[in-house]
């Protein structure tokens, strides 16, 4: 019994045993066979791989793509329009020495996103003074002025809801309005008969399908298309009557509009706790980096998991939110700034006005300025000498398309308007005259 048990026990490991041989030795067969067909694959790829230029240069015309004029911001002629630098932060020496104390302690970068290692008290101290600074309850930081408005959009804006929007939105609210995946309205810009019509007509529907829709509706402060500023007031109005949610960009705005620098809400003494969400950026008139969303804490916190550039961005570098916390404090300081500004402002708009063969596109009250010419044959054409005048004379503008765009900033002198008046009235007159 034992040895028949014994022998059934041999018979049990020697079949096994041979088919573990027989398996290993498949096995090895088929991986050098994998091998060598890998390797004649690899050869084959290698010799065939042809890479693709990156630019497709028959496309592009070389001489006018290189073709970017670099000012020389050291020469003392050189009027740099096209740069933002509204309150003169950028060139503020105090602000170069808190930034560079601040790099000595924490060094360049923090390395990592928020959520992980990249927070530091420095982070945690802007995002409080932010909110104080907007009477908000909660603020989240972003990296990047672009991210910012691109993410926060992507954020809330879900496939089911439906984003009324100004056809001149900029392109970052652009993109994230394309990441939300919503259904996108868009109202013409700056008319409100417009949007309240398309309003009224998504009303028709909820009623049909007996189910409401989650309403946005996407503005700016200051547009970066045209320098107007939104109609805020009856913006507000229809928000009640029709129950939307209202997210406004504030990058060109902040630190601008308003007698302290609040923004388009303190411009119309709106009452900011009835604002769902304001975007900013910390790249205009603060001049560091980055941006921000500031807010309810219920609508704010949410960021901080799915606000995509939050999460997955390394964080703020310490030093450009040590410099913004010290621009919040001159905000709050000296708010006689916003008031200067304002005058220059106003004082090249009156004088932009008077330019024969010039229309001002952009809001008086704003900075950035948006003109064309009053002739609506070949203005591109035109555009473009204009520039190409300014650009000799050493005042760089920014030209796009049909208009001209640049930046006042706080440093302008009478003697530097009448030089840019002047440059801009022989440039326009000679080409009305050729
Ligand atoms: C600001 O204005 C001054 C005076 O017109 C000009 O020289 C300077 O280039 C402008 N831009 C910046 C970035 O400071
Ligand atoms: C703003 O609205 C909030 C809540 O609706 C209210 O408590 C507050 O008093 C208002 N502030 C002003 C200045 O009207």
């Amino acid at each position: 019994m034992l040895n028949e048990i014994l022998q059934s026990t041999n018979v049990g490991t020697v079949v096994p045993a041979s088919l573990v041989i027989f398996l290993t030795f498949i096995m090895l067969r088929k991986t050098k066979s994998y091998k060598k067909a890998i390797n004649v694959n690899q050869n084959d790829r290698i010799y065939c791989f042809k890479p693709q230029p990156l630019i497709d240069f028959t496309r592009i015309n070389l001489n006018e793509a290189l073709e970017i004029p670099a000012p020389d911001e050291s020469d003392p002629d050189c009027m740099n329009l096209a740069k933002v630098n509204y309150l003169d932060l950028l060139n503020n020496i105090n602000l170069r020495k808190e930034a560079e104390s601040c790099i000595r302690i924490y060094g360049v970068g923090s390395c990592g996103p928020r959520g992980f290692y990249g927070t530091i008290d420095i982070h945690l101290t802007l995002e409080s003074r932010l909110a104080e600074f907007m009477g908000m309850e909660e603020t989240v930081l972003y990296s990047y002025g672009f991210s910012t408005i691109s993410s926060a959009i992507g954020a809330y804006c879900k496939k089911s809801d439906i984003i009324f929007c100004d056809e001149k939105i900029s392109f970052c609210a652009g993109q994230g309005i394309l990441a939300a995946k919503s259904k996108v309205v868009y109202f013409k810009h700056n008319d409100m008969e417009d949007l309240n019509t398309k309003l009224q007509e998504y009303e028709e529907k909820e009623k049909q399908r007996k189910k409401l829709y989650r309403k946005f509706l996407v503005v700016e402060g200051i547009y970066a298309a045209t320098g107007t500023i939104c109609p805020l007031p009856e913006l507000m109005s229809l928000r009640k009557k029709y129950k939307l949610r209202i997210f406004i960009d504030e990058s060109l705005s902040f630190g601008v509009l308003g007698k302290t620098g609040r923004g388009v809400t303190e411009h119309f003494n709106v009452n900011r706790s009835d604002i769902d969400m304001i975007m900013g950026s910390l790249e205009g008139s603060i001049g560091s980096i980055g941006g921000f969303c500031v807010g309810a804490s219920v609508v704010i916190e949410h960021q901080r998991l799915s606000g995509l550039g939050y999460c997955f961005s390394a964080s703020l570098p310490p030093f450009l939110s040590h410099i913004s916390i010290c621009a919040l404090d001159m905000f709050e300081k000296d708010p006689s700034m916003f008031e200067k500004l304002k005058s220059i402002v106003q004082i090249v708009d009156e004088r932009l006005r008077n330019l024969k063969g010039i229309m001002v596109i952009s809001d008086p009250l704003s900075p950035h300025k948006v003109i064309t010419t009053t002739n609506i044959e070949n203005r591109e054409e035109t555009i473009k000498k204009i520039h190409a005048a300014c650009v000799q004379k050493d005042i760089y503008l920014i030209c796009l398309k049909e208009n001209l765009h640049f930046n006042l900033n706080v440093t302008m002198k009478d003697a530097d308007i009448d030089r840019f008046i002047n440059t801009l009235q022989e440039a326009v007159g000679n080409i009305l005259c050729s």
